[in-house]
């Protein structure tokens, strides 16, 4: 089927800006220097991120303005102001800098949708510290070698969390203190750990944002690569300007705005853009706690007239399959704007929002090293579905071949960006050469495969490497082969994305056994039951399928793009360096 281009009443996003709203393909539009010159900066000449999402705007009228409407699982409703905001991150910054920590020191957050990890985020960043966000429903195995990595000082949990992973605790050496935040459960600290209560009983609500040069680091998030295990990428504070400009220009916030974007902070979306990118811009933020389900989301949209919404691709297909009817029952008239973003944006559902929801879904396209939109659908611009959009102004992607050479519009080759815009990762922890080894002929390589057609528009292709995206979050194979591997049973593992309507791909592994090994559907739950407990279900095979053995390369590689091929039924490819 083909999709026409939606193309919408003329509005004025881009007034200021007239490159972009009649796209000539010219990309200087905005300069970096005048977004900067929008945001205060600290008053003793750095920059930091806290500083401009929160403490500048106590000096407006944004002060008794309300930041962040919580909603959590239960029901339950608070609101914070910008000031209240503010408040709370100072007593959390005093209350680890009485913990010992300092700035550089890595605060990672393991932690469920509530108001503490925003204030522990905020708190981090006023000291100077950096954050590090985790995904609730990894595991222990996958805790442990990111906060091994990072050397990470603080872990800010939930008993209940922290009981699910506390078996760590004795290879962590560089962890000093766990704080439990005990808003949910009860809980008695044992040695080295600490309640949030008691962190932050007694403490000043006023801190002085730490004067942080725009160089010194802000944020990791750990990220899937092909080999190996996951690996940090490191954000520094100058990345609030690529946060603010997106938010304003891609976005589109203004003043008046709801904002909801639906990413957990454990992943970069839920940092960039459910934290920096709407605070920056002064903008009511919308946190919801709970999980997904079509009607509380479309409930939530009613309730609280959420007017721009950023959400995802498997989201929106589950939505697809609740069917019209369930929006249809719900109030959504105070949307106005509404995005996408994560993995590839069926163009059926770009359609289907403007049926459903009487809006189309504008994808964009960026990664956890970009830090912020690089590629957008924008509100000012024709969408054509299927496609991520056009670059952001000041970013400069290409289609380049081995060499690093750009090719002509409309062939194949690796989506690589120039190097240099604001929000882009400094460094991989402790991995340089991984990080170097990201650049060709004087582009990022972003690792995703993608088309430019003549009119700009970037139109995704698939990935370069073998990291699998489930509902919207990369998993390495490495990272599951190896917790496989470890079970007493299992000699090789195997493990591919398998494609799938819902969440694009699940986590399929396949599995040799070791000699006097039965497989059985026993075993085959039993595996799969050991790879949660190490990894969580965010990481851990959705499907386990027994093999004899697996195709190798004569160098004893395991041939992942074979057994992807196997599975699909597609031609096998060259398999010249195949094992005989
Ligand atoms: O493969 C691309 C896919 O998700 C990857 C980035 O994932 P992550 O680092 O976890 O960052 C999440 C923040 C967006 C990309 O390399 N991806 C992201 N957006 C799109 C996409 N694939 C297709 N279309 C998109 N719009």
């Amino acid at each position: 089927m083909e999709y026409k281009p939606i193309t919408k009443p003329a509005i004025e996003q881009f007034a200021v800006e007239p490159n972009l709203g009649e796209y000539d393909g010219a990309r200087q539009s905005i300069t970096w220097e005048q977004i900067r010159s929008e945001l205060d900066g600290h008053p003793g000449g750095g920059l930091n991120i806290a500083y401009e999402c929160l403490d500048r705007h106590l000096k407006t009228n944004r002060r008794d303005k309300v930041a962040m409407i919580w909603e959590g699982k239960d029901g339950e409703q608070e609101t914070y102001t910008f000031e209240q905001f503010t408040k709370e991150a100072n007593r959390v910054a005093n209350g680890l800098r009485a913990l010992g920590v300092e700035k550089g020191d890595r605060v990672f957050m393991f932690i469920d949708r509530v108001p503490e990890c925003y204030f522990t985020a905020f708190g981090t960043l006023k000291l100077g510290a950096v954050i590090g966000p985790l995904f609730c429903a990894f595991g222990p195995d996958a805790v442990k070698d990111r906060l091994e990595d990072s050397a990470a000082k603080v872990l800010v949990t939930s008993p209940a969390l922290w009981e699910k992973i506390k078996e760590i605790r004795g290879d962590l050496p560089a962890l000093k203190t766990v704080v439990l935040v005990t808003r949910r459960e009860e809980a008695k600290p044992a040695a080295g750990e600490v309640l949030w209560d008691d962190v932050i009983a007694g403490q000043s609500d006023e801190f002085e944002t730490v004067n942080t040069d725009p160089e010194d680091y802000s944020v990791m998030h750990y990220t899937s690569g092909t080999t190996g295990k996951p690996k940090g990428a490191a954000h520094v504070h100058n990345a609030i300007i690529g946060h603010y400009a997106t938010g304003k220009y891609v976005l589109d916030l203004h003043e008046e705005d709801i904002y909801w974007c639906t990413a957990d902070p454990g992943w970069v979306t839920g940092t960039s853009y459910g934290m920096f990118a709407p605070w920056s811009n002064g903008v009511t933020s919308l946190i919801h706690e709970g999980g997904f389900s079509a009607n509380a989301w479309y409930g939530l949209i009613a309730k609280y007239k959420v007017t721009v919404w950023y959400t995802a691709p498997t989201a929106i297909r589950m939505l697809m399959k609740a069917g019209e009817a369930a929006a249809k029952k719900h109030d959504l008239s105070s949307l106005r704007y509404t995005m996408s973003v994560g993995e590839p944006l069926n163009p059926e559902a770009v359609v289907w929002g403007e049926r459903a929801i009487g809006l189309p879904f504008h994808d964009n396209w960026w990664q956890t090293e970009t830090g912020a939109i690089m590629i957008a659908n924008y509100a000012s611009m024709e969408i054509r579905p299927g496609s991520m959009g056009r670059p952001f102004p000041g970013i400069e992607p290409a289609i380049v071949d081995d060499e690093g050479n750009e090719v002509a519009p409309g062939e194949e080759g690796d989506l690589a960006v120039r190097p240099g815009w604001p929000s882009m990762f400094r460094t991989y922890w402790n991995r340089e050469e991984l990080y170097d080894s990201c650049f060709r002929n004087g582009w990022y390589i972003t690792g995703d495969r993608a088309r430019m057609d003549e009119d700009g528009y970037f139109w995704f292709i698939g990935r370069a490497d073998d990291v699998i995206n489930t509902a919207g979050h990369l998993v390495g194979p490495f990272e599951v082969e190896s917790a496989l591997l470890e079970h007493e049973a299992v000699a090789e593992a195997g493990v591919i994305g398998k494609p799938d309507p819902v969440a694009m791909e699940v986590v399929k592994a396949f599995v040799a056994l070791k000699d006097g090994y039965e497989e059985s559907e026993e075993l085959r739950r039993e595996l799969r039951q050991f790879a949660i407990g190490k990894l969580g279900k965010a990481v851990a095979p959705r499907e386990i399928e027994f093999l004899p053995g697996m195709p190798k390369t004569r160098s004893g590689k395991i041939m992942r793009r074979l057994l992807k091929a196997r599975e699909l039924g597609l031609p096998e490819g060259d398999t010249s360096t195949l094992e005989d």
